[in-house]
């Protein structure tokens, strides 16, 4: 009796983001008929990815382990690179998954690619336009447009942005991003905060400025000015309270910590797990990010986002008018968020804007479309 070995779909991620965006399309990999679904993750994160992980019930069947604090941009994609070759060695898959803009990501079309293992890029397409914003993540999907085989762009800019680049019709489909299957997982389950201190705030009502900053491009001198904005912004509304949940990078938090620190209104939590976060965001009056995922995700839960980045990949949300661009100086930080506290009308419009990111449906399309693409289509054996 012969028995035929599946297609393997290795679906390969190591960030946050990535595992977030990721989870929804490995729950339909697993399912889906004809293929075999092998998950690797490089461990870029390390505590910020288990989280995710834990969340979705996903158990890597394979772990790079990579990490290490402080990891140089380099030091991240040799080990990835080097990790994946002996991992194909023994392992090969019939094709690489990799999600959006990380060193992770391009680090596993890279590798693959040399193995002559086609490569199905979801998140394709987005552009900001500038090489250097943001830093290294414009270069790093550029990079991965390249060799894909597969392209699953997330809405019809993106797959535009392709187009212009010669990458044929015939290689894109346009599913929605699957950050929105992710995000109405999570908030359909009612999830109790672990921080006392967050359980209080959603207790008394009170109005949430909620903040996330991690940006390579704005640690430095932009973060401090950040971090100064934000302690202006609590001692000029009393009644609202500041919620900056910290990211794991220390360059993060000593930007940050100084300037918060001994204020009331003030809450610096560590990173929340993505269902507490997910309730977060919903609980907030206003979202002030330079975020990539929060830009797709606040629009759906009606949040405002005030977008601190000089330029955006992501032009639908501005678009739509769910977020707004306000770039890094202190002063104009401050007063855009206080002008839009006091604008009604504004804030009407921003909160009211519609999603542009998709219904839930991109982690299916993306299955769909893998399986096509081996020969295995959803909607009836090859063989
Ligand atoms: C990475 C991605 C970025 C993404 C971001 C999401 C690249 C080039 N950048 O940036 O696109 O937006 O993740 O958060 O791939 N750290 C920990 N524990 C963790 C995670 C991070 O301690 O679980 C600390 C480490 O000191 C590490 C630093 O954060 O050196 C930076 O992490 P790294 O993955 O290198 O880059 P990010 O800035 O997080
Ligand atoms: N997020 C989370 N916990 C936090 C902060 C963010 O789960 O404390 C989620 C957020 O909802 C979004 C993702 O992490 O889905 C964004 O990650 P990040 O901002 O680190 O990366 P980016 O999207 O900018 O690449």
């Amino acid at each position: 009796m012969w028995s035929i070995a599946l297609p393997l779909v290795m679906p390969i991620y190591g960030t946050r983001p990535e595992a977030i965006k990721m989870a929804p399309l490995v729950v339909e990999l697993r399912r889906a008929p004809g293929l075999e679904c092998f998950v690797t993750v490089t461990g870029q994160h390390r505590s910020m990815l288990d989280q995710v992980n834990r969340l979705f019930g996903i158990v890597p069947d394979h772990d790079l382990n990579i990490f290490s604090p402080g990891q140089s941009l380099n030091g991240i994609l040799i080990r990835t690179i080097e990790g994946l070759d002996k991992l194909f060695g023994v392992n090969r898959p019939d094709a690489v998954v990799v999600q959006g803009d990380t060193t992770t990501s391009t680090a596993g079309a890279i590798a693959a690619f040399n193995h002559g293992i086609p490569v199905v890029h979801v998140e394709g397409g987005l552009r900001s336009g500038d090489l250097r914003s943001p830093f290294p993540e414009e270069a790093n999907r550029r990079m991965t447009s390249q060799i894909a085989t597969l392209h699953l762009a997330p809405t019809a800019t993106s797959r535009d942005n392709l187009l212009k680049e010669n990458i044929p019709a015939a290689k894109i489909v346009v599913t929605g991003n699957t950050v929105i299957d992710a995000l109405f997982a999570a908030v359909r389950v009612k999830v109790p905060f672990t921080d006392p201190a967050l359980e209080k705030l959603a207790e008394s009502g009170r109005p949430i400025l909620l903040v996330t900053t991690h940006r390579r491009e704005n640690q430095g001198g932009a973060m401090r000015g950040i971090g100064r904005a934000l302690a202006r912004i609590a001692d000029a509304v009393p009644d609202m309270a500041v919620v900056v949940p910290l990211h794991r990078n220390p360059v993060v938090r000593e930007a940050l910590v100084p300037p918060l620190q001994g204020k009331r209104n003030v809450l610096a939590p560590e990173p929340l797990d993505y269902g507490e976060f997910c309730r977060l965001m919903a609980m907030s009056r206003l979202i002030l990010t330079d975020s990539g995922g929060i830009q797709e995700e606040a629009p759906s839960l009606g949040v405002p986002v005030l977008l601190m980045r000089e330029n955006t990949e992501r032009p639908e949300a501005v678009s739509a008018g769910a977020v707004r661009l306000i770039g890094t100086d202190e002063d104009r930080i401050v007063s855009e968020v206080q002008d839009l506290l006091h604008d009604a009308k504004a804030y009407r419009s921003m909160a009211e804007s519609r999603n542009p990111y998709g219904d839930g449906t991109a982690a299916q399309l993306s299955a769909s479309a893998i399986q096509r693409m081996l020969g295995t289509p959803p909607d009836g054996p090859a063989n």
